[in-house]
């Protein structure tokens, strides 16, 4: 398994300059290999910036949107229109700024009950790769303060999902359904890149590149690019 890229900056400002940077590489290659790029993006709060600074006058023309086709490595079990929808976040910090249509979006379908919207999820991702491996040309994931990666929240039974695809998930903590990725279909993405910033990481990066290896503790031990490579885009209060 090859070993994850750690990336440390100094500030916020470099950190997601040099992770935009590298997504607009990806992009660009992944355009030119195969003609479209398939990006997974993570949802709460840290990627915010990241969004508005891609869809800002410094990024926006640097990628062709109208190929590049976006999902969501987790969503909240909530309406669409609930301010806690990564969706929602997503559409008012990047897809409306860069006037992304409406085809190229896949979100998860929350009107439907927990176990099918995953279902539903997966044959509309399944479709989009034509029956083709479900390879992600890059997958962002943030982390919690808890150790959770996309909805892998510790001790829940989709962590012990063996095979590529979409789950519901009852978060205790949270009182919660969440729609996730399993590890294995994360794990199957040609780049994954972690975003991760503030202080208030830095036990939990600590425990996922640490020594102890319990993935039921510490979830986002389970990502590693079984095809690609893990990269994590840090700043050094989180990287403490
Ligand atoms: C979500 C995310 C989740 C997030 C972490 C960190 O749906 O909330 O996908 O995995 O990345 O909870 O969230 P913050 O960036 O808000 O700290």
């Amino acid at each position: 398994m090859k070993e994850p890229v750690i990336n440390v900056f100094d500030n916020v400002t470099e950190l997601l300059n040099a992770l935009a940077d590298f997504l607009v590489k990806v992009a660009n290659e992944a355009i030119e290999a195969h003609g479209q790029f398939t990006l997974a993006l993570s949802g709460g709060n840290s990627p915010k910036k990241l969004y508005e600074l891609l869809a800002s006058s410094a990024y926006k023309n640097q990628v062709d949107w109208k190929k590049v086709y976006f999902f969501f490595g987790d969503e909240r079990y909530v309406p669409a229109d609930s301010l806690a929808s990564n969706a929602l976040m997503a559409k008012k910090t990047l897809f409306d700024p860069l006037l992304i249509p409406e085809t190229n979006i896949f979100k998860v379908d929350t009107s439907l009950a927990p176990e099918e919207s995953a279902r539903i999820y997966l044959e509309t991702i399944e479709a989009h790769f034509q029956d083709t491996p479900i390879n992600f040309d890059l997958i962002l994931l943030g982390l919690g303060d808890n150790a959770h990666t996309a909805s892998l929240f510790p001790h829940t039974s989709v962590l012990e999902e063996k095979v590529p695809s979409v789950k519901p998930v009852f978060v205790d903590e949270l009182n919660a359904y969440r729609i996730t990725f399993t590890a294995p279909l994360i794990n199957q993405a040609r780049y994954i890149a972690f975003l991760v910033y503030g202080e208030d990481k830095a036990e939990a990066v600590h425990q996922i590149l640490g020594e102890e290896r319990d993935f039921r503790k510490y979830p986002a031990q389970l990502i590693q690019a079984d095809l690609g490579s893990v990269y994590w885009f840090m700043d050094k209060t989180a990287a403490r």
